[in-house]
C-alpha cells in the first residue's frame, strides 16, 4: 500500500538548516532559516522565559489535560498586546484559544474558513512557503497576486485585482507586520482601505502575526491589524510567540476569532474546538504556560520587552548599515533600510546563491530571501563583498 506515495522533497528551508550545520568552514554566514540571531550568532532563550520556567518548574503541580483550548491565560494574556489594551475583546466580539505554533494557528483559520464555505486563499507572493502548503493540503486554490511592486512598496493594484477575483467568503490572508519574506509592510491607509474592501467583497481575513516587536515596535507593529480589525465584522488573527519570545522548539501560537456578535463568536469557537480536538487534541503545554508567567509579571514583562527592543535595536543596525553599503555588485541595498522585522529578499537569482553558498560559505533560501539576524559586526562586511563578488 504504503509503495504507492510519491516520496515528498524535504522542506527547502529547513533543508538549509542541515546544510549550513554540516559545512566546515569557519566563517559560514547562515542567513537560512527564520530564527533571530544575536551579535554572535547564537539564538539564546530569553533570560525572561528562563525566569518563568524557573518558576514553573517549581510551581507547576499537575501535568493533567487542559483540553483543546490549551492554556486560557495564556491565551488571554497575549490579548492587550495584539488587541490594545483599552478593550482586548473588543465588546466581548473576541475570543481565542493556544495552538501548536503560528502553523496550528494558520491551519485552524484556514481549515475553519473551509468549513464556513471558503474555497480559496487570496495570497500576496512571495509569502511564507508553508502558507500555500496549509492551503493546498487542505483542498484550498490559491488566489495569487504579486506582494510587492518594486524593492520598497507594496502593489496595491495587484491586491486589488485579486480581491475582486476572489469569491464571497474566500480567505484573505495578510501579514500583520514584517512581512516574510519581503520585509515590505502595508501602510497605516492601506489597512483601513483593504479592511472596506474585504468587507465589500465578503471575504474572511486571516491576520498572521508572526514577527511582534521585531519591526518598529510592540505596539506599532499591530497598529495596521488593530485599524483593520476595527472596521470588519468578522476576521481570524494567527499569532506566533517563534520569534518575539524565542520558542521556536516549544511550538507557542494562538488563534483568535472577531465575530459580528457573541453568538456567532461562539459558534465558530466551538467548531474551532472541534477541528483543533481532530487534528491534535490539545497544544504543548509548557512554551504557552511560560509566555503567561512573563506576561502577568510586571517585572518580567519589562526584561521581556527590554530583550525584545535589544533584538530590534540590532536589525535596525543591520539594516542601516547594509543600506548605506549603497550597492553590492549589481544589487542595490538602499531598500533593505526601510524594510521590516528579519527578512528581505535580494534580487539574485540561483547561480549567485549557489556561488554564494560553495564560494563564501553564505547560506540563503533559495528564493532570494535573506535573514538579516545572521549579519553581525564580524561578517557584514564580508558578506557585502562577497555578494558583490557573485553579482559582479
Ligand atoms: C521561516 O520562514 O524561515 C520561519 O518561519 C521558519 C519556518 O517554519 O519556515
Amino acid at each position: 500500500m504504503l509503495e504507492k506515495l510519491d516520496t515528498q522533497s524535504p522542506d527547502a528551508l529547513l533543508a538549509l538548516i542541515k546544510l549550513h550545520r554540516d559545512d566546515q568552514r569557519e566563517d559560514k554566514i547562515d542567513l537560512g532559516v527564520g530564527v533571530y540571531r544575536d551579535e554572535e550568532g547564537e539564538t539564546p532563550v530569553f533570560r525572561s522565559i528562563k525566569a518563568a520556567e524557573a518558576i514553573l518548574h517549581d510551581k507547576q503541580d499537575s501535568k493533567s489535560y487542559l483540553g483543546p483550548e490549551g492554556d486560557i491565560g495564556f491565551v488571554n494574556a497575549l490579548m492587550p498586546y495584539v488587541f490594545g489594551n483599552a478593550d482586548p475583546t473588543m465588546g466581548g466580539r473576541i475570543a481565542g484559544m493556544q495552538t501548536p505554533g503560528g502553523t496550528g494557528a494558520v491551519r485552524l483559520a484556514f481549515a475553519l474558513a473551509q468549513a464556513a464555505g471558503a474555497k480559496s486563499v487570496v495570497l500576496g507572493e512571495p509569502s511564507w512557503p508553508n502558507h500555500r502548503q496549509i492551503a493546498r493540503d487542505l483542498g484550498l486554490e490559491i488566489i495569487s497576486f504579486e506582494h510587492a511592486a518594486d524593492a520598497s512598496t507594496t502593489d496595491f493594484e495587484a491586491l486589488k485585482t485579486a480581491i475582486a477575483d476572489a469569491g464571497e467568503g474566500d480567505v484573505l490572508l495578510l501579514h500583520g507586520s514584517s512581512h516574510n519574506p519581503t520585509g515590505i509592510d502595508y501602510s497605516l491607509a492601506q489597512w483601513q482601505e483593504i479592511a472596506r474592501l474585504a468587507q465589500e467583497k465578503g471575504l474572511i481575513p486571516v491576520l498572521d502575526i508572526a514577527y511582534q516587536g521585531l519591526g518598529e515596535g510592540i505596539e506599532e507593529d499591530v497598529a495596521g491589524a488593530r485599524a483593520f480589525l476595527a472596521e470588519v465584522p468578522e476576521a481570524m488573527v494567527t499569532y506566533s510567540c517563534d520569534k518575539n519570545f524565542g520558542m521556536y522548539r516549544d511550538r507557542v501560537g494562538a488563534f483568535y476569532v472577531l465575530a459580528a456578535d457573541r453568538d456567532v463568536l461562539d459558534k465558530a469557537m466551538s467548531n474551532a474546538n472541534s477541528l483543533a480536538r481532530a487534528n491534535w487534541s490539545m497544544p504543548p503545554d509548557h512554551g504557552g504556560a511560560a509566555v503567561r508567567i512573563v506576561l502577568r509579571d510586571t517585572e518580567l514583562t519589562r526584561r521581556w520587552k527590554e530583550e525584545l527592543a535589544a533584538m530590534r535595536g540590532r536589525l535596525r543596525w543591520i539594516r542601516d548599515t547594509l543600506g548605506k553599503a549603497g550597492t553590492a555588485g549589481s544589487v542595490d541595498l538602499t531598500p533593505l533600510a526601510s524594510h521590516n522585522g528579519l527578512f528581505s529578499m535580494l534580487p539574485i537569482g540561483p547561480e549567485s546563491i549557489e556561488a554564494l553558498r560553495r564560494d563564501h560559505a553564505i547560506y540563503m533560501a533559495g528564493s532570494g530571501r535573506i535573514n538579516i539576524a545572521g549579519l553581525n559586526e564580524g561578517n557584514i562586511d564580508r558578506f557585502i563583498a562577497a555578494l558583490g563578488d557573485v553579482t559582479a
